[in-house]
């Protein structure tokens, strides 16, 4: 599939706030993810250099190719901000017009951002159209992320790929809910079907994809160029090489083994020691009961792994259950530890 000039995989990494950080990235690469993005990252809070927006910004070789994804309302804000992105290199420039969060979607014209500029068609326009300019003589394309709609009434999805096209976006990402559904209710993938059919840039297929058939199931019903996963992939990035091996060959590659799940939990854990001290190690814990999945005593080892700050505690709490398994890694220097900010708390301020 191309995003502009462009040549690219077909199954992405959702971004996502506070899990799709740059451990969890080169994982998901690592095991088979095309494309990953950046956590979004308000354009308000890069235009005033805060801290917590400058570190999400951050990413490796690795990881290539990515994308950063900014939100934001003002014209001026996302123009700096899609500038101070395009010095990072990144591979694509994402703009986010699907978050439902209260704080984000919420308020006026002048205000709202995420999901809320469904509501104001013509400054979504208008925002693409300036980020796109923006890009331009950067040489990096523009991808937009969005919903549905803002609720049942509401449905936009074809004027919104519409205005997309029209303002130069080189892609669109649907996650088949409306704002209204938050994260409730099951993806609604006839929508994207209509999409992909009037569509004359890529569309991605988005939403409630957690194993390797319903990704084919999301090809074959909605025909769209690529498929993003978002939750299916938090504590199994394996997920991406089940993908890629069932839509090859037709079957489910087995999983890793439990021994090899606790591992790589480990070893993401480690890598976010090493990148930001123990909060690393605290964000990891929302990907535990992944890694744990179907383990026996799961639920006892998680209450122990939910107490561990560093390689040294998890080392010790993994050695009953798994001996030898993460034994001979040795443990990471402590990075300049961080306070765990939220941007979205950043952006309120
Ligand atoms: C914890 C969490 C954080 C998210 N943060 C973002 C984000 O920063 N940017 C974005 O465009 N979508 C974000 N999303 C939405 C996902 O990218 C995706 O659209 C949604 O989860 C549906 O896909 P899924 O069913 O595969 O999870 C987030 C979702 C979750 C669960």
């Amino acid at each position: 599939m191309r995003i502009g000039a462009l040549d690219v995989g077909r199954v992405f990494l959702a971004p996502m706030e506070e899990v799709s950080d740059g451990p969890f990235r080169r994982l998901c690469k690592r095991m088979g993810a095309d494309v990953v993005y950046t956590e979004f990252v308000p354009a308000e809070a890069m235009v005033r250099n805060i801290k917590a927006a400058e570190r999400k910004l951050a990413f490796t070789e690795a990881e290539r190719p990515i994308g950063i994804q900014i939100y934001g309302n003002r014209i001026d804000a996302m123009i700096e901000a899609a500038n101070m992105a395009a010095g990072r290199r990144p591979d694509i420039l994402d703009i986010n017009f699907g978050c439902p969060v209260k704080k984000v979607a919420e308020g006026d014209r002048a205000s709202c951002s995420g999901s809320g500029l469904l509501r104001f068609p013509d400054h979504m326009e208008e925002i693409i159209a300036a980020v796109v300019e923006t890009m331009a003589p950067h040489d990096i394309p523009v991808t937009v992320k969005t919903r549905l709609g803002w609720d049942d009434e509401s449905i936009s999805v074809l004027d919104t790929l519409r205005r997309a096209e029209r303002a130069g976006a080189d892609l669109i990402t649907f996650h088949g809910r409306t704002r209204a559904q938050m994260f409730r209710g099951d993806a609604d993938w006839t929508w994207i079907r209509r999409a992909k059919e009037e569509a004359s840039i890529p569309v991605i297929g988005n939403g409630d994809i957690r194993t390797p058939e319903d990704a084919a199931r999301m090809f074959d019903e909605t025909g769209v160029d690529g498929v993003m996963i978002g939750r299916g992939a938090v504590g199994a990035p394996w997920l991406f090489t089940g993908i890629h091996g069932f839509l090859r060959t037709g079957v489910v590659p087995e999983p890793p083994a439990i021994e090899e799940r606790v591992a790589l939990y480990f070893e993401h854990a480690c890598m976010a020691f090493e990148e930001k001290g123990r909060w690393g190690v605290r964000m990891v814990r929302k990907h535990v009961k992944g890694y744990l999945r179907e383990f026996a005593g799961a639920s006892r080892l998680r209450a122990k792994l939910m107490e561990c700050e560093d390689p040294d505690d998890l080392r010790r709490a993994l050695a009953d259950d798994f001996p030898g398994v993460v034994g001979d890694v040795p443990p990471p220097a402590l990075a300049d530890a961080s306070p765990p900010e939220s941007t979205r708390e950043d952006a309120t301020r």
